[in-house]
């Protein structure tokens, strides 16, 4: 199971490994499986729990409430019971399962025989911040993996234990955040807070710094009006999308050397200075719908482009690649340019600087007075034409449509969660 580092560091690797393959966003769904596996066998013994389970099993300690699978007996499953507090959790248990209950409050009884617990899966309940007692959770001295996401909290949890690794706030109505409340968090890989009220006051004083860790952030949907500033260099993947960011400050990235994966879509982005984006180790960027009316240099690792949605009218080919380098070349397979302003397709000296790429999706294209325009994708298939086409990491298979299609259903990027990278 996910809990120690070791294995994040593999999933890491794993992440590296699974971008190369295709399109974006279908890591997400690689990641996704792994939770999904720990967590299946939770139907297989729901099934059991009144029936099968002999009772000296439950003499081990298992809340009355819960079940505590035989092969598992480390595990507690408490979850859709329309539980209103939380069962009374033995000392032996490693991880309990509490989501899509009726809690409202986290007290200290509840949790005091609890030290060896190392996940505790919290969320889809009725929680308030004012109802966590003081202390609760830091107490916890073994956690590892904190899930809180869908509840009514209104303030960041405080304190929270040292060792935590991963810390799930998405879908709540987060809007306050004490100065220290990241001061401990040292082992934090993972910090989701999509879906809150956190606004730029939120994250002065350069709190997040603290994590040091810390490789994956999501403050998608939030209030934020600026980038949020002192993120640690360790930081992988940062998701943006849906906040009200304008600009980026010059040299924003400088202290993010191992930015893999930039989300800021649906933000306000206008100007930018050109090479703001060149960052070596970046890979995927995405920045639809805003209001960009340039492209930008293109940093020679960088494989996925999301631009549509923007105020582009040209694509200057020698702003995003002053140079061909034919010992460098660019990696750069997918660009994304629908409902911009375009009036041709990009120059074709495009496959020039950029040989790798696969497909330019332009679909429709806006125009200021008169009919949309409809341009033709680009799908360039001299690799798949190729015999021997090693280096292009993209797919091979298909005919031409196939890789436009994917790209060109409008669930394909909108119903993407980023919540479980790490
Ligand atoms: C904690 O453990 C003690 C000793 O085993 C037991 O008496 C008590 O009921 C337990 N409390 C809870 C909340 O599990
Ligand atoms: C925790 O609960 C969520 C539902 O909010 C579920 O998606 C997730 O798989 C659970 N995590 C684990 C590790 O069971
Ligand atoms: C942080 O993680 C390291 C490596 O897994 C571990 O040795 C250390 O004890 C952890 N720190 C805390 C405060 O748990
Ligand atoms: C962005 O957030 C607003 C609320 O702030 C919401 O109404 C809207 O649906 C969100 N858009 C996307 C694309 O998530
Ligand atoms: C991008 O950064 C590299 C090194 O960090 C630098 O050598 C190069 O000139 C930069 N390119 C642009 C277009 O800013
Ligand atoms: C493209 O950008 C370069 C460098 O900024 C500039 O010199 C050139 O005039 C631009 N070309 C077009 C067609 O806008």
């Amino acid at each position: 199971m996910g809990f120690l580092s070791p294995v994040c560091v593999i999933f890491f690797f794993l992440g590296v490994k699974v971008y190369c393959q295709y399109e974006s966003y279908q890591w997400d769904e690689d990641y996704d499986q792994e939770p999904d596996e720990v967590y299946q066998p939770e139907f297989q013994f729901r099934q059991n729990v009144d029936y099968r389970v002999p009772f000296h099993r439950h003499t081990l300690g298992c809340a009355s409430e819960c079940f505590c699978p035989p092969n598992f007996p480390s595990s507690m499953y408490c979850d859709n019971r329309k539980l209103k507090s939380i069962p009374n959790i033995p000392a032996h248990i490693q991880q309990v399962y509490l989501q899509f209950n009726e809690i409202e409050a986290v007290t200290a009884d509840s949790l005091i025989n609890a030290t060896q617990l190392k996940e505790i899966n919290l969320s889809h309940n009725k929680i308030k911040s004012q109802k966590i007692d003081h202390g609760v959770f830091a107490k916890l001295s073994n956690l590892l993996q904190l899930h809180l996401q869908h509840n009514n909290l209104d303030e960041f949890p405080f304190p929270l234990p040292r060792s935590l690794e991963r810390l799930l706030l998405g879908y709540n109505e987060i809007s306050r955040l004490q100065t220290n409340a990241m001061d401990g968090l040292v082992n934090l890989t993972m910090l989701d807070l999509c879906h809150n009220h956190v606004d730029d006051s939120m994250l002065q004083e350069r709190i997040l710094a603290k994590m040091e860790k810390l490789m994956q952030l999501n403050l998608c949907n939030n209030r934020l009006e600026s980038m949020p500033l002192g993120l640690p260099s360790s930081l992988m993947y940062l998701s943006l999308e849906n906040n009200s960011i304008s600009s980026i400050p010059e040299n924003y990235f400088k202290g993010l050397p191992k930015l893999h994966a930039l989300r800021m879509s649906h933000n306000k982005l206008q100007d930018i200075s050109y090479n703001i984006f060149n960052l070596s180790s970046l890979i995927e960027l995405n920045v639809g719908h805003n209001k960009l009316k340039q492209a930008f240099y293109i940093p020679r690792n960088l494989e996925h482009l999301y631009l549509e949605n923007n105020e582009i009218e040209n694509i200057n080919l020698t702003v995003m690649c002053p140079s061909v380098d034919p010992l460098h070349y660019h990696h750069l397979t997918y660009i994304r340019v629908d409902q911009n302003k375009l009036k041709e397709p990009i120059n074709s000296y495009i496959f020039l600087c950029f040989p790798h790429i696969h497909s330019i999706y332009y679909g429709e294209q806006r125009s200021t007075n008169g009919p949309t325009i409809q341009l033709k994708t680009q799908v360039f298939r001299r690799f798949q034409d190729d015999a021997d086409s090693e280096d292009d990491d993209d797919s091979h298979e298909g005919p031409e449509q196939e890789g436009t299609e994917e790209n060109t259903d409008p669930h394909y990027y909108g119903s993407q969660e980023w919540q479980e990278m790490i």
